[in-house]
């Protein structure tokens, strides 16, 4: 078969012939219809994540769409496995994943549902999220960020501020849900929220903690802040007084401090809300033999291999 086969950490991924997977017990052998290319995927590829298995060669590929050998088409979130998504076909453990309703559009699915699983499950199973609170979502003009401010809507925030470093790609988060839009240096006017959904870290995050807390009408009031994405640092210089000064509490949300049945848990209902359109998707499909282009290529477009 064809697979992007990745020969050491520093080196791009090839598409070349890879030998045919066999199932052992327990696995499925699936044919790939989509695989998103997440920062996940990269840096899981290259070491740099937590949760690197750190064996090369390896096929990258952290989730996708797939056919079962019954004509199921599945979305599955691979494990930590040298054999990923980015092949015609692959090895699956099927309690990692989910039958997808008829009609559905794989590479929809395959765009979104990464994305889209980091705010679902941080406000389901992070924090004690109920409509009526209101959110404000930093680096809210990445595909995740745009996915977290319909989320919060679709779960009932009473409001939804999107923040981010882009003016014109932050106004058309209004047409998505926002209620405002503001620039990191326009902080304090978010400072009353209960939830902030955190997608940069580094300094743009440790920089808007002291003009927001301080600007809240009620200090004691509960702050949720969770720490989902850092693509704006892996650190962050947090100021002590901001754990002191006001009612904040930091929390991640990923791999690891949320137990794998907890996201299997909720993979169904997101499936069905990116299926029937309930969260707008940016995709762009891309064929498995163009993988070494579209591993470094820059588009706003969640970039999804096709076998
Ligand atoms: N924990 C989880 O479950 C989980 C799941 C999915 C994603 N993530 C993480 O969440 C982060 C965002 O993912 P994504 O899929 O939304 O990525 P994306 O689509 O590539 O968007 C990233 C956004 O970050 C902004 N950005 C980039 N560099 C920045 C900087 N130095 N300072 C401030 N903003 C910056 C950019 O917005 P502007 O240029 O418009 O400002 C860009 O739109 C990544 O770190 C990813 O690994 C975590």
């Amino acid at each position: 078969m064809r697979a992007a086969v990745i020969p050491a950490s520093d080196a791009p991924p090839v598409c070349r012939d890879h030998p045919d997977p066999a199932p052992r017990h327990g696995e499925l052998l699936v044919e790939v219809l989509a695989a998103g290319l997440h920062h996940l995927t990269r840096a899981k590829a290259n070491g740099s994540h937590y949760s690197s298995g750190g064996g090369y060669p390896l096929v990258p590929g952290v989730d996708g769409v797939v056919r079962d050998e019954e004509g199921n088409l599945r979305y599955v979130v691979m494990d930590d496995t040298p054999l990923g998504t980015f092949a015609e076909r692959t090895l699956i453990d099927p309690r990692r994943s989910v039958i997808l309703p008829g009609g559905i559009d794989p590479v929809r699915i395959a765009a979104a549902m990464n994305p889209a699983m980091s705010s679902w499950v941080a406000l389901r199973r992070r924090v004690g999220f109920h409509a009526g609170r209101r959110v404000l979502v930093l680096g809210a003009t990445g595909n995740a960020g745009r996915m977290a401010v319909q989320i919060a809507k679709l779960f009932g925030a009473a409001q939804v501020i999107a923040a981010g470093r882009d003016t014109t790609r932050l106004k058309a988060l209004t047409a998505l849900g926002a209620d405002e839009t503001i620039t990191y240096d326009q902080i304090g006017r978010a400072a009353d929220v209960d939830v902030v959904i955190d997608y940069v870290w580094g300094e743009p995050a440790a920089g808007a903690m002291i003009p927001l807390l301080t600007a809240r009408a009620d200090r004691t009031a509960p702050l949720d802040w969770i720490q989902i994405g850092s693509i704006a640092g892996a650190t962050a210089p947090i100021p002590s007084a901001a754990l002191r000064s006001a009612r904040l509490q930091i929390v991640g949300s990923g791999i690891g401090s949320v137990p794998a049945r907890d996201f299997l848990a909720e993979l169904p209902e997101l499936a069905s809300a990116v299926a029937t359109g309930a969260i707008d998707v940016r995709a762009r499909a891309v064929p498995l033999a163009q993988v070494a282009q579209a591993w470094t290529a820059e588009t706003d477009d969640r970039i999804v291999l096709v076998p």
